[in-house]
């Protein structure tokens, strides 16, 4: 039945380990990533965080991750000073986007493409993203881009930090309702991926940092 109170609990085998600890970096991710169970899908590695998650939910009319509807939006998730983004629906959908902050206004960038099938090697999602010896892909609209030094295992990238425009904003009460209306049956994927987010003890409405950009 539509929604019918199955939390992040009610993906099968994905929940937070007890006592687990949320990552707070991309390479920390990639160490979670290596300990779950392959084929490992963005759902579950979502249900697999613990506890309360801040989070930003917009429309993101251009970005890797467009999202032009309010019952689809881009969600930004804070788990300091890791930023990291997904859609439910849309070509962006087994995307994990990361934004490591660095100082004010900039991230170390880098991306993990969904399903996971083996283990991750520390450089793979700096890799993955990456155009040519110069530039990562992520250049085209996050500019002042730079070689990241301290991650001398991968060519990785730095660049300023981008904010969704207010207007964009889409909250978290109105998603939440969307969650309840999401129906497993026509839309498995999409209601896995709120479900995943939105079923645990809490969500909070995070506002971005001030001196992040506009694009
Ligand atoms: C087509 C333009 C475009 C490209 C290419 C792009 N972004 Fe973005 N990005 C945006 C915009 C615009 C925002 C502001 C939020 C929104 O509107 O979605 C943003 C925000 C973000 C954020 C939130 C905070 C931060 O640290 O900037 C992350 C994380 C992010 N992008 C990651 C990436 C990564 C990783 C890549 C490369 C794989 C990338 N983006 C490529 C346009 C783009």
């Amino acid at each position: 039945m539509a929604g019918s109170g199955s939390g992040a609990a009610g993906i099968a085998g994905c929940a937070p380990a007890a006592g687990a600890q949320n990552p707070r970096s991309i390479a920390e991710v990639v160490r979670m990533v290596n300990t779950l169970e392959k084929p490992l899908e963005l759902p579950c590695f979502l249900a697999h965080l613990a506890g309360p998650l801040q989070m930003t939910a917009a429309l993101s009319t251009v970005s890797a991750q467009p999202a032009f509807t309010r019952s689809s939006p881009r969600i930004f998730v804070f788990l300091d000073p890791l930023v990291f983004t997904v859609v439910p629906e849309g070509p962006g959908r087994y995307l994990l986007e990361f934004g490591e902050r660095r100082g004010d206004a900039r991230s170390l960038k880098a991306e993990i493409v969904f399903p996971v099938t083996g283990e991750l090697a520390p450089e793979a999602p700096f890799e993955h993203i990456v155009f040519n010896e110069q530039f990562s892909t992520c250049a085209f609209c996050h500019d002042a881009e730079t070689r990241a030094p301290d991650v001398p295992f991968a060519r990785a990238f730095e660049s300023l930090a981008l904010r969704p425009p207010d207007e964009a904003l889409v909250s978290l009460d109105e998603l939440r309702s969307e969650v309840q209306l999401c129906d497993a049956g026509s839309d498995p994927y999409r209601c896995a991926m709120l479900h995943a987010l939105f079923g645990r003890e809490a969500v909070v409405e995070r506002e971005f940092p001030e001196t992040y950009g506009a694009l």
